[in-house]
């Protein structure tokens, strides 16, 4: 196996039987190494994203069923759910430079995802309508971020998405969102804990229809 693909334990996080890769892993090291000097916002996976597939283990979504990740990143929770619910997981990303990181992580965990570089705000009406669940973690950190969200999952319950969960560590633009999803789309947020690999504590705006 080459070294970009290592399977070293000191080179990933094993979680509910997912590897996320760190930093020093040497697939990642090479592909900093050649984007150096670009600064994406996905340069990591994110720790809200552990929790949420915590969560997910006790609110499972149905096998087979299609789930976009807004925001993916690496896609962590994505590949979660297609290696253990069968899910046929679409991640969307605005930053191209995470692709490489997305497909090395797909490669590591021997179970595919769909990738596509776009924003969320390019969703349309009729490609949300073929989700039924949608998925983003740690995506509302700007206040600018707020309002594109809260339209397009306006959209999404419009087209028909039965669930929505997004998970933050609780920035202020987060529950800005929260408190317009509550009033207009009847949201609820949840606390989750985990103890490993870290103990932390996120929260989960959720939308169920
Ligand atoms: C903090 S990272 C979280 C990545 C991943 N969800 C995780 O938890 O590991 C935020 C991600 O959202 C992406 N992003 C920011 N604005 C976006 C937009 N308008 N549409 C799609 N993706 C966006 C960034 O490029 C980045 O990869």
């Amino acid at each position: 196996m080459p070294l970009e693909n290592s399977t070293n334990q000191a080179h990933y996080i094993e979680y509910l039987g997912i590897k996320a890769l760190k930093s020093k892993h040497p697939g990642v090291r090479k592909i900093k190494r050649q984007q150096q000097g670009h600064s994406a916002h996905g340069n990591k996976v994110w720790r809200s994203s552990f929790v949420l597939m915590d969560y997910l283990t006790t609110y499972p979504p149905e096998e087979h069923s299609k789930v976009l990740d807004i925001g993916c990143g690496w896609g962590l929770t994505g590949l979660f759910l297609a290696k253990q619910y069968s899910a046929h997981v679409t991640g969307l990303d605005i930053d191209e430079s995470v692709a490489p990181f997305f497909a090395l992580q797909s490669e590591v965990n021997q179970c595919e995802m769909t990738f596509e570089a776009r924003s969320f705000e390019s969703l349309t009406s009729q490609e949300l309508s073929t989700y039924q669940t949608i998925i983003g973690t740690d995506i509302c950190f700007w206040d600018e971020m707020t309002t594109p969200l809260f339209i397009m999952l306006g959209l999404a319950i419009e087209a028909g998405v039965e669930r929505i969960i997004i998970a933050d560590p609780g920035r202020p633009p987060f529950w800005d969102l929260v408190d317009r999803c509550a009033e207009a789309y009847g949201a609820e947020v949840v606390t989750r804990r985990i103890y490993e690999p870290w103990k932390t504590e996120k929260y989960m705006l959720v939308i169920e229809k």
